[in-house]
Order: structure tokens, then sequence, then C-alpha cells
């Protein structure tokens, strides 16, 4: 993990040049600003000191934590951009380490503070009506960032983030491609609960029933979103069901990586006699890639700091913004991947 954070902070830098729609405008990424966290989600960065009346934009954010590659690259996103504007943006972040009550914690301590916007990625979609109220009592709106909430429309201000069932779809018509439209396959599942997760999966689900009625899926698991836990799942999918299996689907790219190792350890070949497709569009999924070793990741977007700030200064002056507002993303394949690793950012 440890590695891996360091990893992405030095890649982060060369991250500059990314945009949320990916058109390779300035700024993006981190470089050693903020971060630092509460282990409870109660507090936490950026350090521009300022005070009621210092003008500065006032901003918490209540990240989910660190599972994923993708997750370090959201989170260096929004830090790297509020790093960048401390003469304007008054900047606290806390990392809830995967549990949502650490989220509520932190929220109910960024409406303490009087903060102008607060910012959440929810680690799961229910459970959010009560704090979501208190912050609308004070008068603060509620960006939702990456993943959605269930809540009504009048509790938060907009969502930042993809469309997560049509990520589901793609990574369906994808998976039929490379079987010819038949075969068994396996699905790894984000966390329990999450729309990130509950979206890929409807959508992926929904897309086999309809259209493919040759490819079954012998089973779902999660694998919150960690590679551990994709390798641990893959590897029980793999003694139970062994060559049967032909292709994987797996809710994050991430998952996919431990499951391609399970897959090695099993003496069968990742990308060949099991077909792999994954989300999010992270280095580490082109690298495997380039070794045919993964067939096809759905690119999810999380360089979401300069927009979510842009967002939040508009809601501060008063301007309305959209509900919702999706980054472009796109496809990537094998065939490709060795070319398309040049531009990867994250
Ligand atoms: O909500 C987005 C998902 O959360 C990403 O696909 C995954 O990698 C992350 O942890």
């Amino acid at each position: 993990m440890k590695t891996r954070r360091i990893v992405a902070a030095i890649l982060s830098v060369l991250m500059m040049g990314a945009c949320f729609t990916g058109c390779g405008s300035t700024e993006d990424t981190p470089a050693g600003t903020d971060g630092t966290a509460s282990t409870d989600g109660t507090s936490a960065t950026n350090e521009g000191g300022g005070d009621a009346d210092d003008g500065k934009l006032k901003v918490g954010f209540a990240q989910i934590g660190q599972e994923s590659g993708w997750r370090d690259a959201e989170t260096a996103s929004i830090q790297f951009h509020a790093g960048q504007n401390v003469d304007t943006i008054d900047f606290k972040f806390a990392d809830a380490q995967q549990k949502q009550e650490n989220q509520i914690k932190a929220i109910k301590s960024f409406i303490d503070m009087g903060v102008d916007v607060i910012g959440l990625a929810p680690v799961v979609e229910t459970g959010w009506d009560a704090v979501f109220t208190e912050a609308k009592d004070a008068g603060i709106p509620i960006i939702l960032v990456d993943r959605m909430a269930d809540v009504p429309e009048d509790l938060y201000a907009t969502f930042i983030g993809s469309d997560f069932i049509e990520e589901g779809k793609n990574a369906a018509d994808e998976m039929a491609r490379l079987l010819n439209n038949s075969g068994k396959i396996v699905e790894l599942e984000g966390t329990v609960g999450a729309s990130s997760a509950n979206d890929r999966k409807k959508g992926f689900d929904d897309q086999i029933a309809a259209e493919y009625p040759d490819i079954e899926i012998l089973a779902s698991q999660t694998g919150d979103f960690t590679r551990a836990k994709g390798k641990e799942v893959m590897e029980s999918f793999l003694k139970t069901y062994g060559s049967e299996i032909k292709g994987v689907y797996a809710h994050n790219d991430d998952m996919m990586l431990g499951a391609i190792e399970a897959i090695k350890e099993a003496g069968l070949k990742p990308g060949e006699d099991i077909k792999t497709v994954s989300c999010d569009g992270v280095k580490a999924i082109f690298e495997a890639m380039v070794a045919g070793e993964a067939n096809v990741t759905i690119e999810c977007n999380p360089l979401l700091g300069p927009i979510f700030f842009e967002t939040a200064q508009k809601l501060k002056d008063g301007e309305t913004v959209e509900k919702w507002v999706k980054p472009e993303e796109s496809i990537f394949r094998q065939e490709t991947a060795a070319e398309d690793i040049k531009d990867r950012v994250y």
C-alpha cells in the first residue's frame, strides 16, 4: 500500500497536463500538498489556515480511503489543485478509511467549522439523509464526487462523476466481443453498497441477460475494490470452476490485477485462456494489456480536482450548477495499449 502511494505521488507529478475531460490542459495533481488526514475521518489539511473573513473558498472533503490506484489518483488530483491555490482555497481533507461513520464524523466537523462547501465521495449509497439534512440546515451545499448517494435531490447540490451503469453495459459488450458471444464467466464486485459496484453490476448483468443468452455468469462476489481481495476471490472461483471460466469481469482494475495473479498461479494464461474486462483505466492495467495479460479496461476518470473546486466556487457565489456533471471517458483495448499507455497519467 505504501509503495503504491509513493508511486502514485510520483506519477501524479506527471499528471500535470491531464484534466477533467482528458484534454491535456494544465493542472490536476498533488506533489506533496496536503494529504495529511486524521485516522478517524474527523479533520485534516491544506492548512490554508483561513479564518471566517479572509474571503477564501472554504472546502471540506471527506474521502473514502485508499483502496485502489484509482482512489489515490482522485485524492491526488483534489489535493494538488488545493495546494496550487492556497491563496484562494482553504481546504480540509479527511480520509475515512473505508468507514461511513468516519465520513459522517468528518461532515459534522466541516459543518462545525463553517465551511462554504462540503465534498463527499460516499463509500456506500444509503444512510446519508440525516447528516445531509444537517448540512442543508446549516446552509452548506454538498457536492457528491465520483459516487452517488441515495438521498432526495434537494439534499445535495450536484453529482460530479461517471455513469456506472453505462460502464457496466460497455463492459458486457466488450466481454461478448472477446468471447464471440458465448462462454462462462465470473464477476468480481466492488464494495458492497457502493454506487459504483451496484451500478456496474446492474449495467453488466442486465446487458448480458438482454443481449447475450449464451454467456453465463457462473458466480459474482465482492472483492471490495482491492487487489488483495480480488486475488483471494478469484482463487476461490478457480478452485470451484477451474478451466470452465472463460472470462472475468472486475468492477475495477485493482481487483483484476489481483485476479491476474491468481489465474497465473493456477497455471492458466490471463488475457488468453481467461479474457478480462475491468473498469478504471489505471496505468498498471495498461502494463498488463501490453504484456498480453489483460484485454480491456473501461475508463473511469478520477481527475476531478479542477471541476470540483470550480463547482464549489460557483456554489459559494450563488450560481446554478448542473445536477450531474459527467466526465469524458473511453474504452481501451489490448490491441492499442502499447500506444495508449504513453498518454496515461494515473
Ligand atoms: O467509485 C469508483 C471506484 O472506486 C473505482 O472504480 C475504484 O477503483 C474505486 O475504489
